[in-house]
This record gives C-alpha cells, structure tokens and sequence, in this order.
C-alpha cells in the first residue's frame, strides 16, 4: 500500500516571475484556490496518509500557510463565517498530514528526493510536482492501482509533439502492456530533439521504489550541473527494476510557466 507522498518545493520558480518574487508559486491561486491545495487533493482522494514537503528558508511562507490556524481561530471567534469555518478546517486536515524537510541549495529534483529518505517508511512511496496540475481524472489514483497490478514503478507520461521533447524527460518503450501503459526500456532527461528516442515524455508524478536513494547517493550531477531523478531511475532499470509509462487520462496543464499558468486558471474555471 502506498500511504506517503513527497512534494519538491524548493524551486525558485523564475519562469512565473515577477509573480514569485516575493511569493511562493505553489501557493499562487489558480482558478482562487492555491495550486499547492489540488495538489493535496489529488494525494488525499488516492489514499495518502502523509505527505513531505521539501522547502527551503525563502519558501518559508508555505509552511506558515498551513500554520496560521491560530490567526482563523481569532477571526472565527469574532465573526462565525461559514466558509472561514471551512476553510480552516481544511488548513487542519492538510496540516495534520505535512510533514516538512529542507533542501537549502536548488541542486535538482533527484537531490530533492534524497533530503526525505529519513522520512519513507514503505516500499514505495509517490511524489508529485507541483508545477503538473491533472485535472478531471486523479491520475495518482490510476497510478497506484497500475503499481498493485503489477506491483512495479511507475510514471506518469503523455505524447507530445517532436519538436517539444527537449523540455521533458523522454523514455524509450520496451513492451506494450495496453493501449495506456507501457514497460520501459531507457529514460534519458531533456535530450535534444536529434537524439531523443521517442516523444513519450514523463510527466510529475511518480511511484518510485525506496531503492532509489541508494542511487541517488552515487549519483553525480547531471545536465546543468543537477542531481536528476531520471538519471536514478535509469540506473534502477540497469539493474532490471520494472518501470512503467503511464498515459493517464486526465488533462495536463503546466503551471510553472507565465502562458501555462494564466492556461490553467481558464480551464480549471470551465470545470
Ligand atoms: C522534471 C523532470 C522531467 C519531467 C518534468 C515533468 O523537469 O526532471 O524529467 O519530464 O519534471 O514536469 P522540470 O520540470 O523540473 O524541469
């Protein structure tokens, strides 16, 4: 059973300034609920009991959105709205399942991975990017029950256009499974369009196995000097661990940048 999650939040979020500034971007609002809060909700409805935020010191503010009870409570003693009532009922539900650790130099995904090895209890855990919003279908509900069928990791994927590959992750297929899952043969991250060897690429969410910090400790930084997760999967696919594709059924919609994020608030208000 997959119980605990981890969300990488150390990002600076450069593409969406001068909206992050001084403002955390997965705190930003995307159709008025901030982006962080679908992404609690997609965990909580798949059936995650724990979920460990990496932060750093200048994303401070994340861990003080979820600890500001005290300041709905005085508001709710003088005035008993209903909908403050509900809302800060759900900061505490939220807040009861966050547990937060730090990543205080931006050295990549995979390092982001490894600051919560402490913390995983499982054999397998999920992790989500914040900036990948999936709305209409939980695609990390889809996910774990590919993971029980088969009992092997798993990544969220999509086909793009070509000429777009060099912004993902890119992975080469081994053996169809069906028409939406896939077993992988290699993953290879942001290859350039020449060398890239198919155009499925992976999306932010994960199911990875507990090996994968062992990886990570050898691992040596990668394309733009970072730690990447993919270069750690591809190293658990040396090593024969199963890794599947999944092409989920949800729609994808990228937050972490200024037209992607101004996209998704128009389209999570058609809902
Ligand atoms: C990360 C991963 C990449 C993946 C992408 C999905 O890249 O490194 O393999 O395709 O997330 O959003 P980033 O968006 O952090 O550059």
């Amino acid at each position: 059973m997959i119980k605990q999650a981890i969300i990488p939040l150390a990002g600076l979020g450069t593409r969406l300034l001068p909206l992050t500034s001084v403002f955390a971007k997965e705190l930003l609002p995307i159709n008025g609920k901030p982006g962080i809060e679908y992404i609690l909700d997609e965990c909580i409805d798949a059936g995650i009991k724990e979920v460990v935020f990496i932060i750093s010191q200048k994303k401070l503010m994340i861990k003080k959105y979820f600890y500001n009870d005290k300041f709905y409570k005085d508001i709710i003693k003088k005035k008993r709205d209903p909908r403050i009532i509900n809302e800060y009922k759900k900061i505490l539900k939220y807040k009861k399942m966050i547990k937060f650790v730090f990543q205080e130099k931006p050295l990549g995904t995979g390092d982001a991975v490894l600051k919560t090895k402490k913390l995983i209890k499982g054999k397998y855990f999920l992790m989500l990017l914040p900036d990948d919003l999936i709305i209409k279908k939980n695609c990390s509900k889809s996910m774990i029950d590919i993971h029980k069928r088969f009992n092997a990791s798993v990544m969220a994927s999509m086909k793009v256009n070509k000429k777009n590959v060099s912004r993902w992750g890119v992975y080469d297929v081994k053996k169809k499974i069906d028409n939406n899952n896939f077993i992988i043969k290699s993953v290879v991250e942001k290859p350039s369009i020449k060398t890239a060897p198919s155009n499925n690429v992976v999306i932010g969410r994960y199911i990875l196995s507990k090996k994968i910090f062992n990886k990570l400790l050898k691992l040596k930084p990668g394309k733009g000097r970072e730690i990447h997760i993919t270069d750690a999967i591809q190293s658990l696919i040396n090593d024969n661990e199963k890794f599947i594709g999944h092409n989920f059924s949800g729609k994808y919609l990228d937050c972490g940048t200024m037209k992607g994020y101004i996209k998704s608030n128009i389209e999570v208000s058609k809902i």
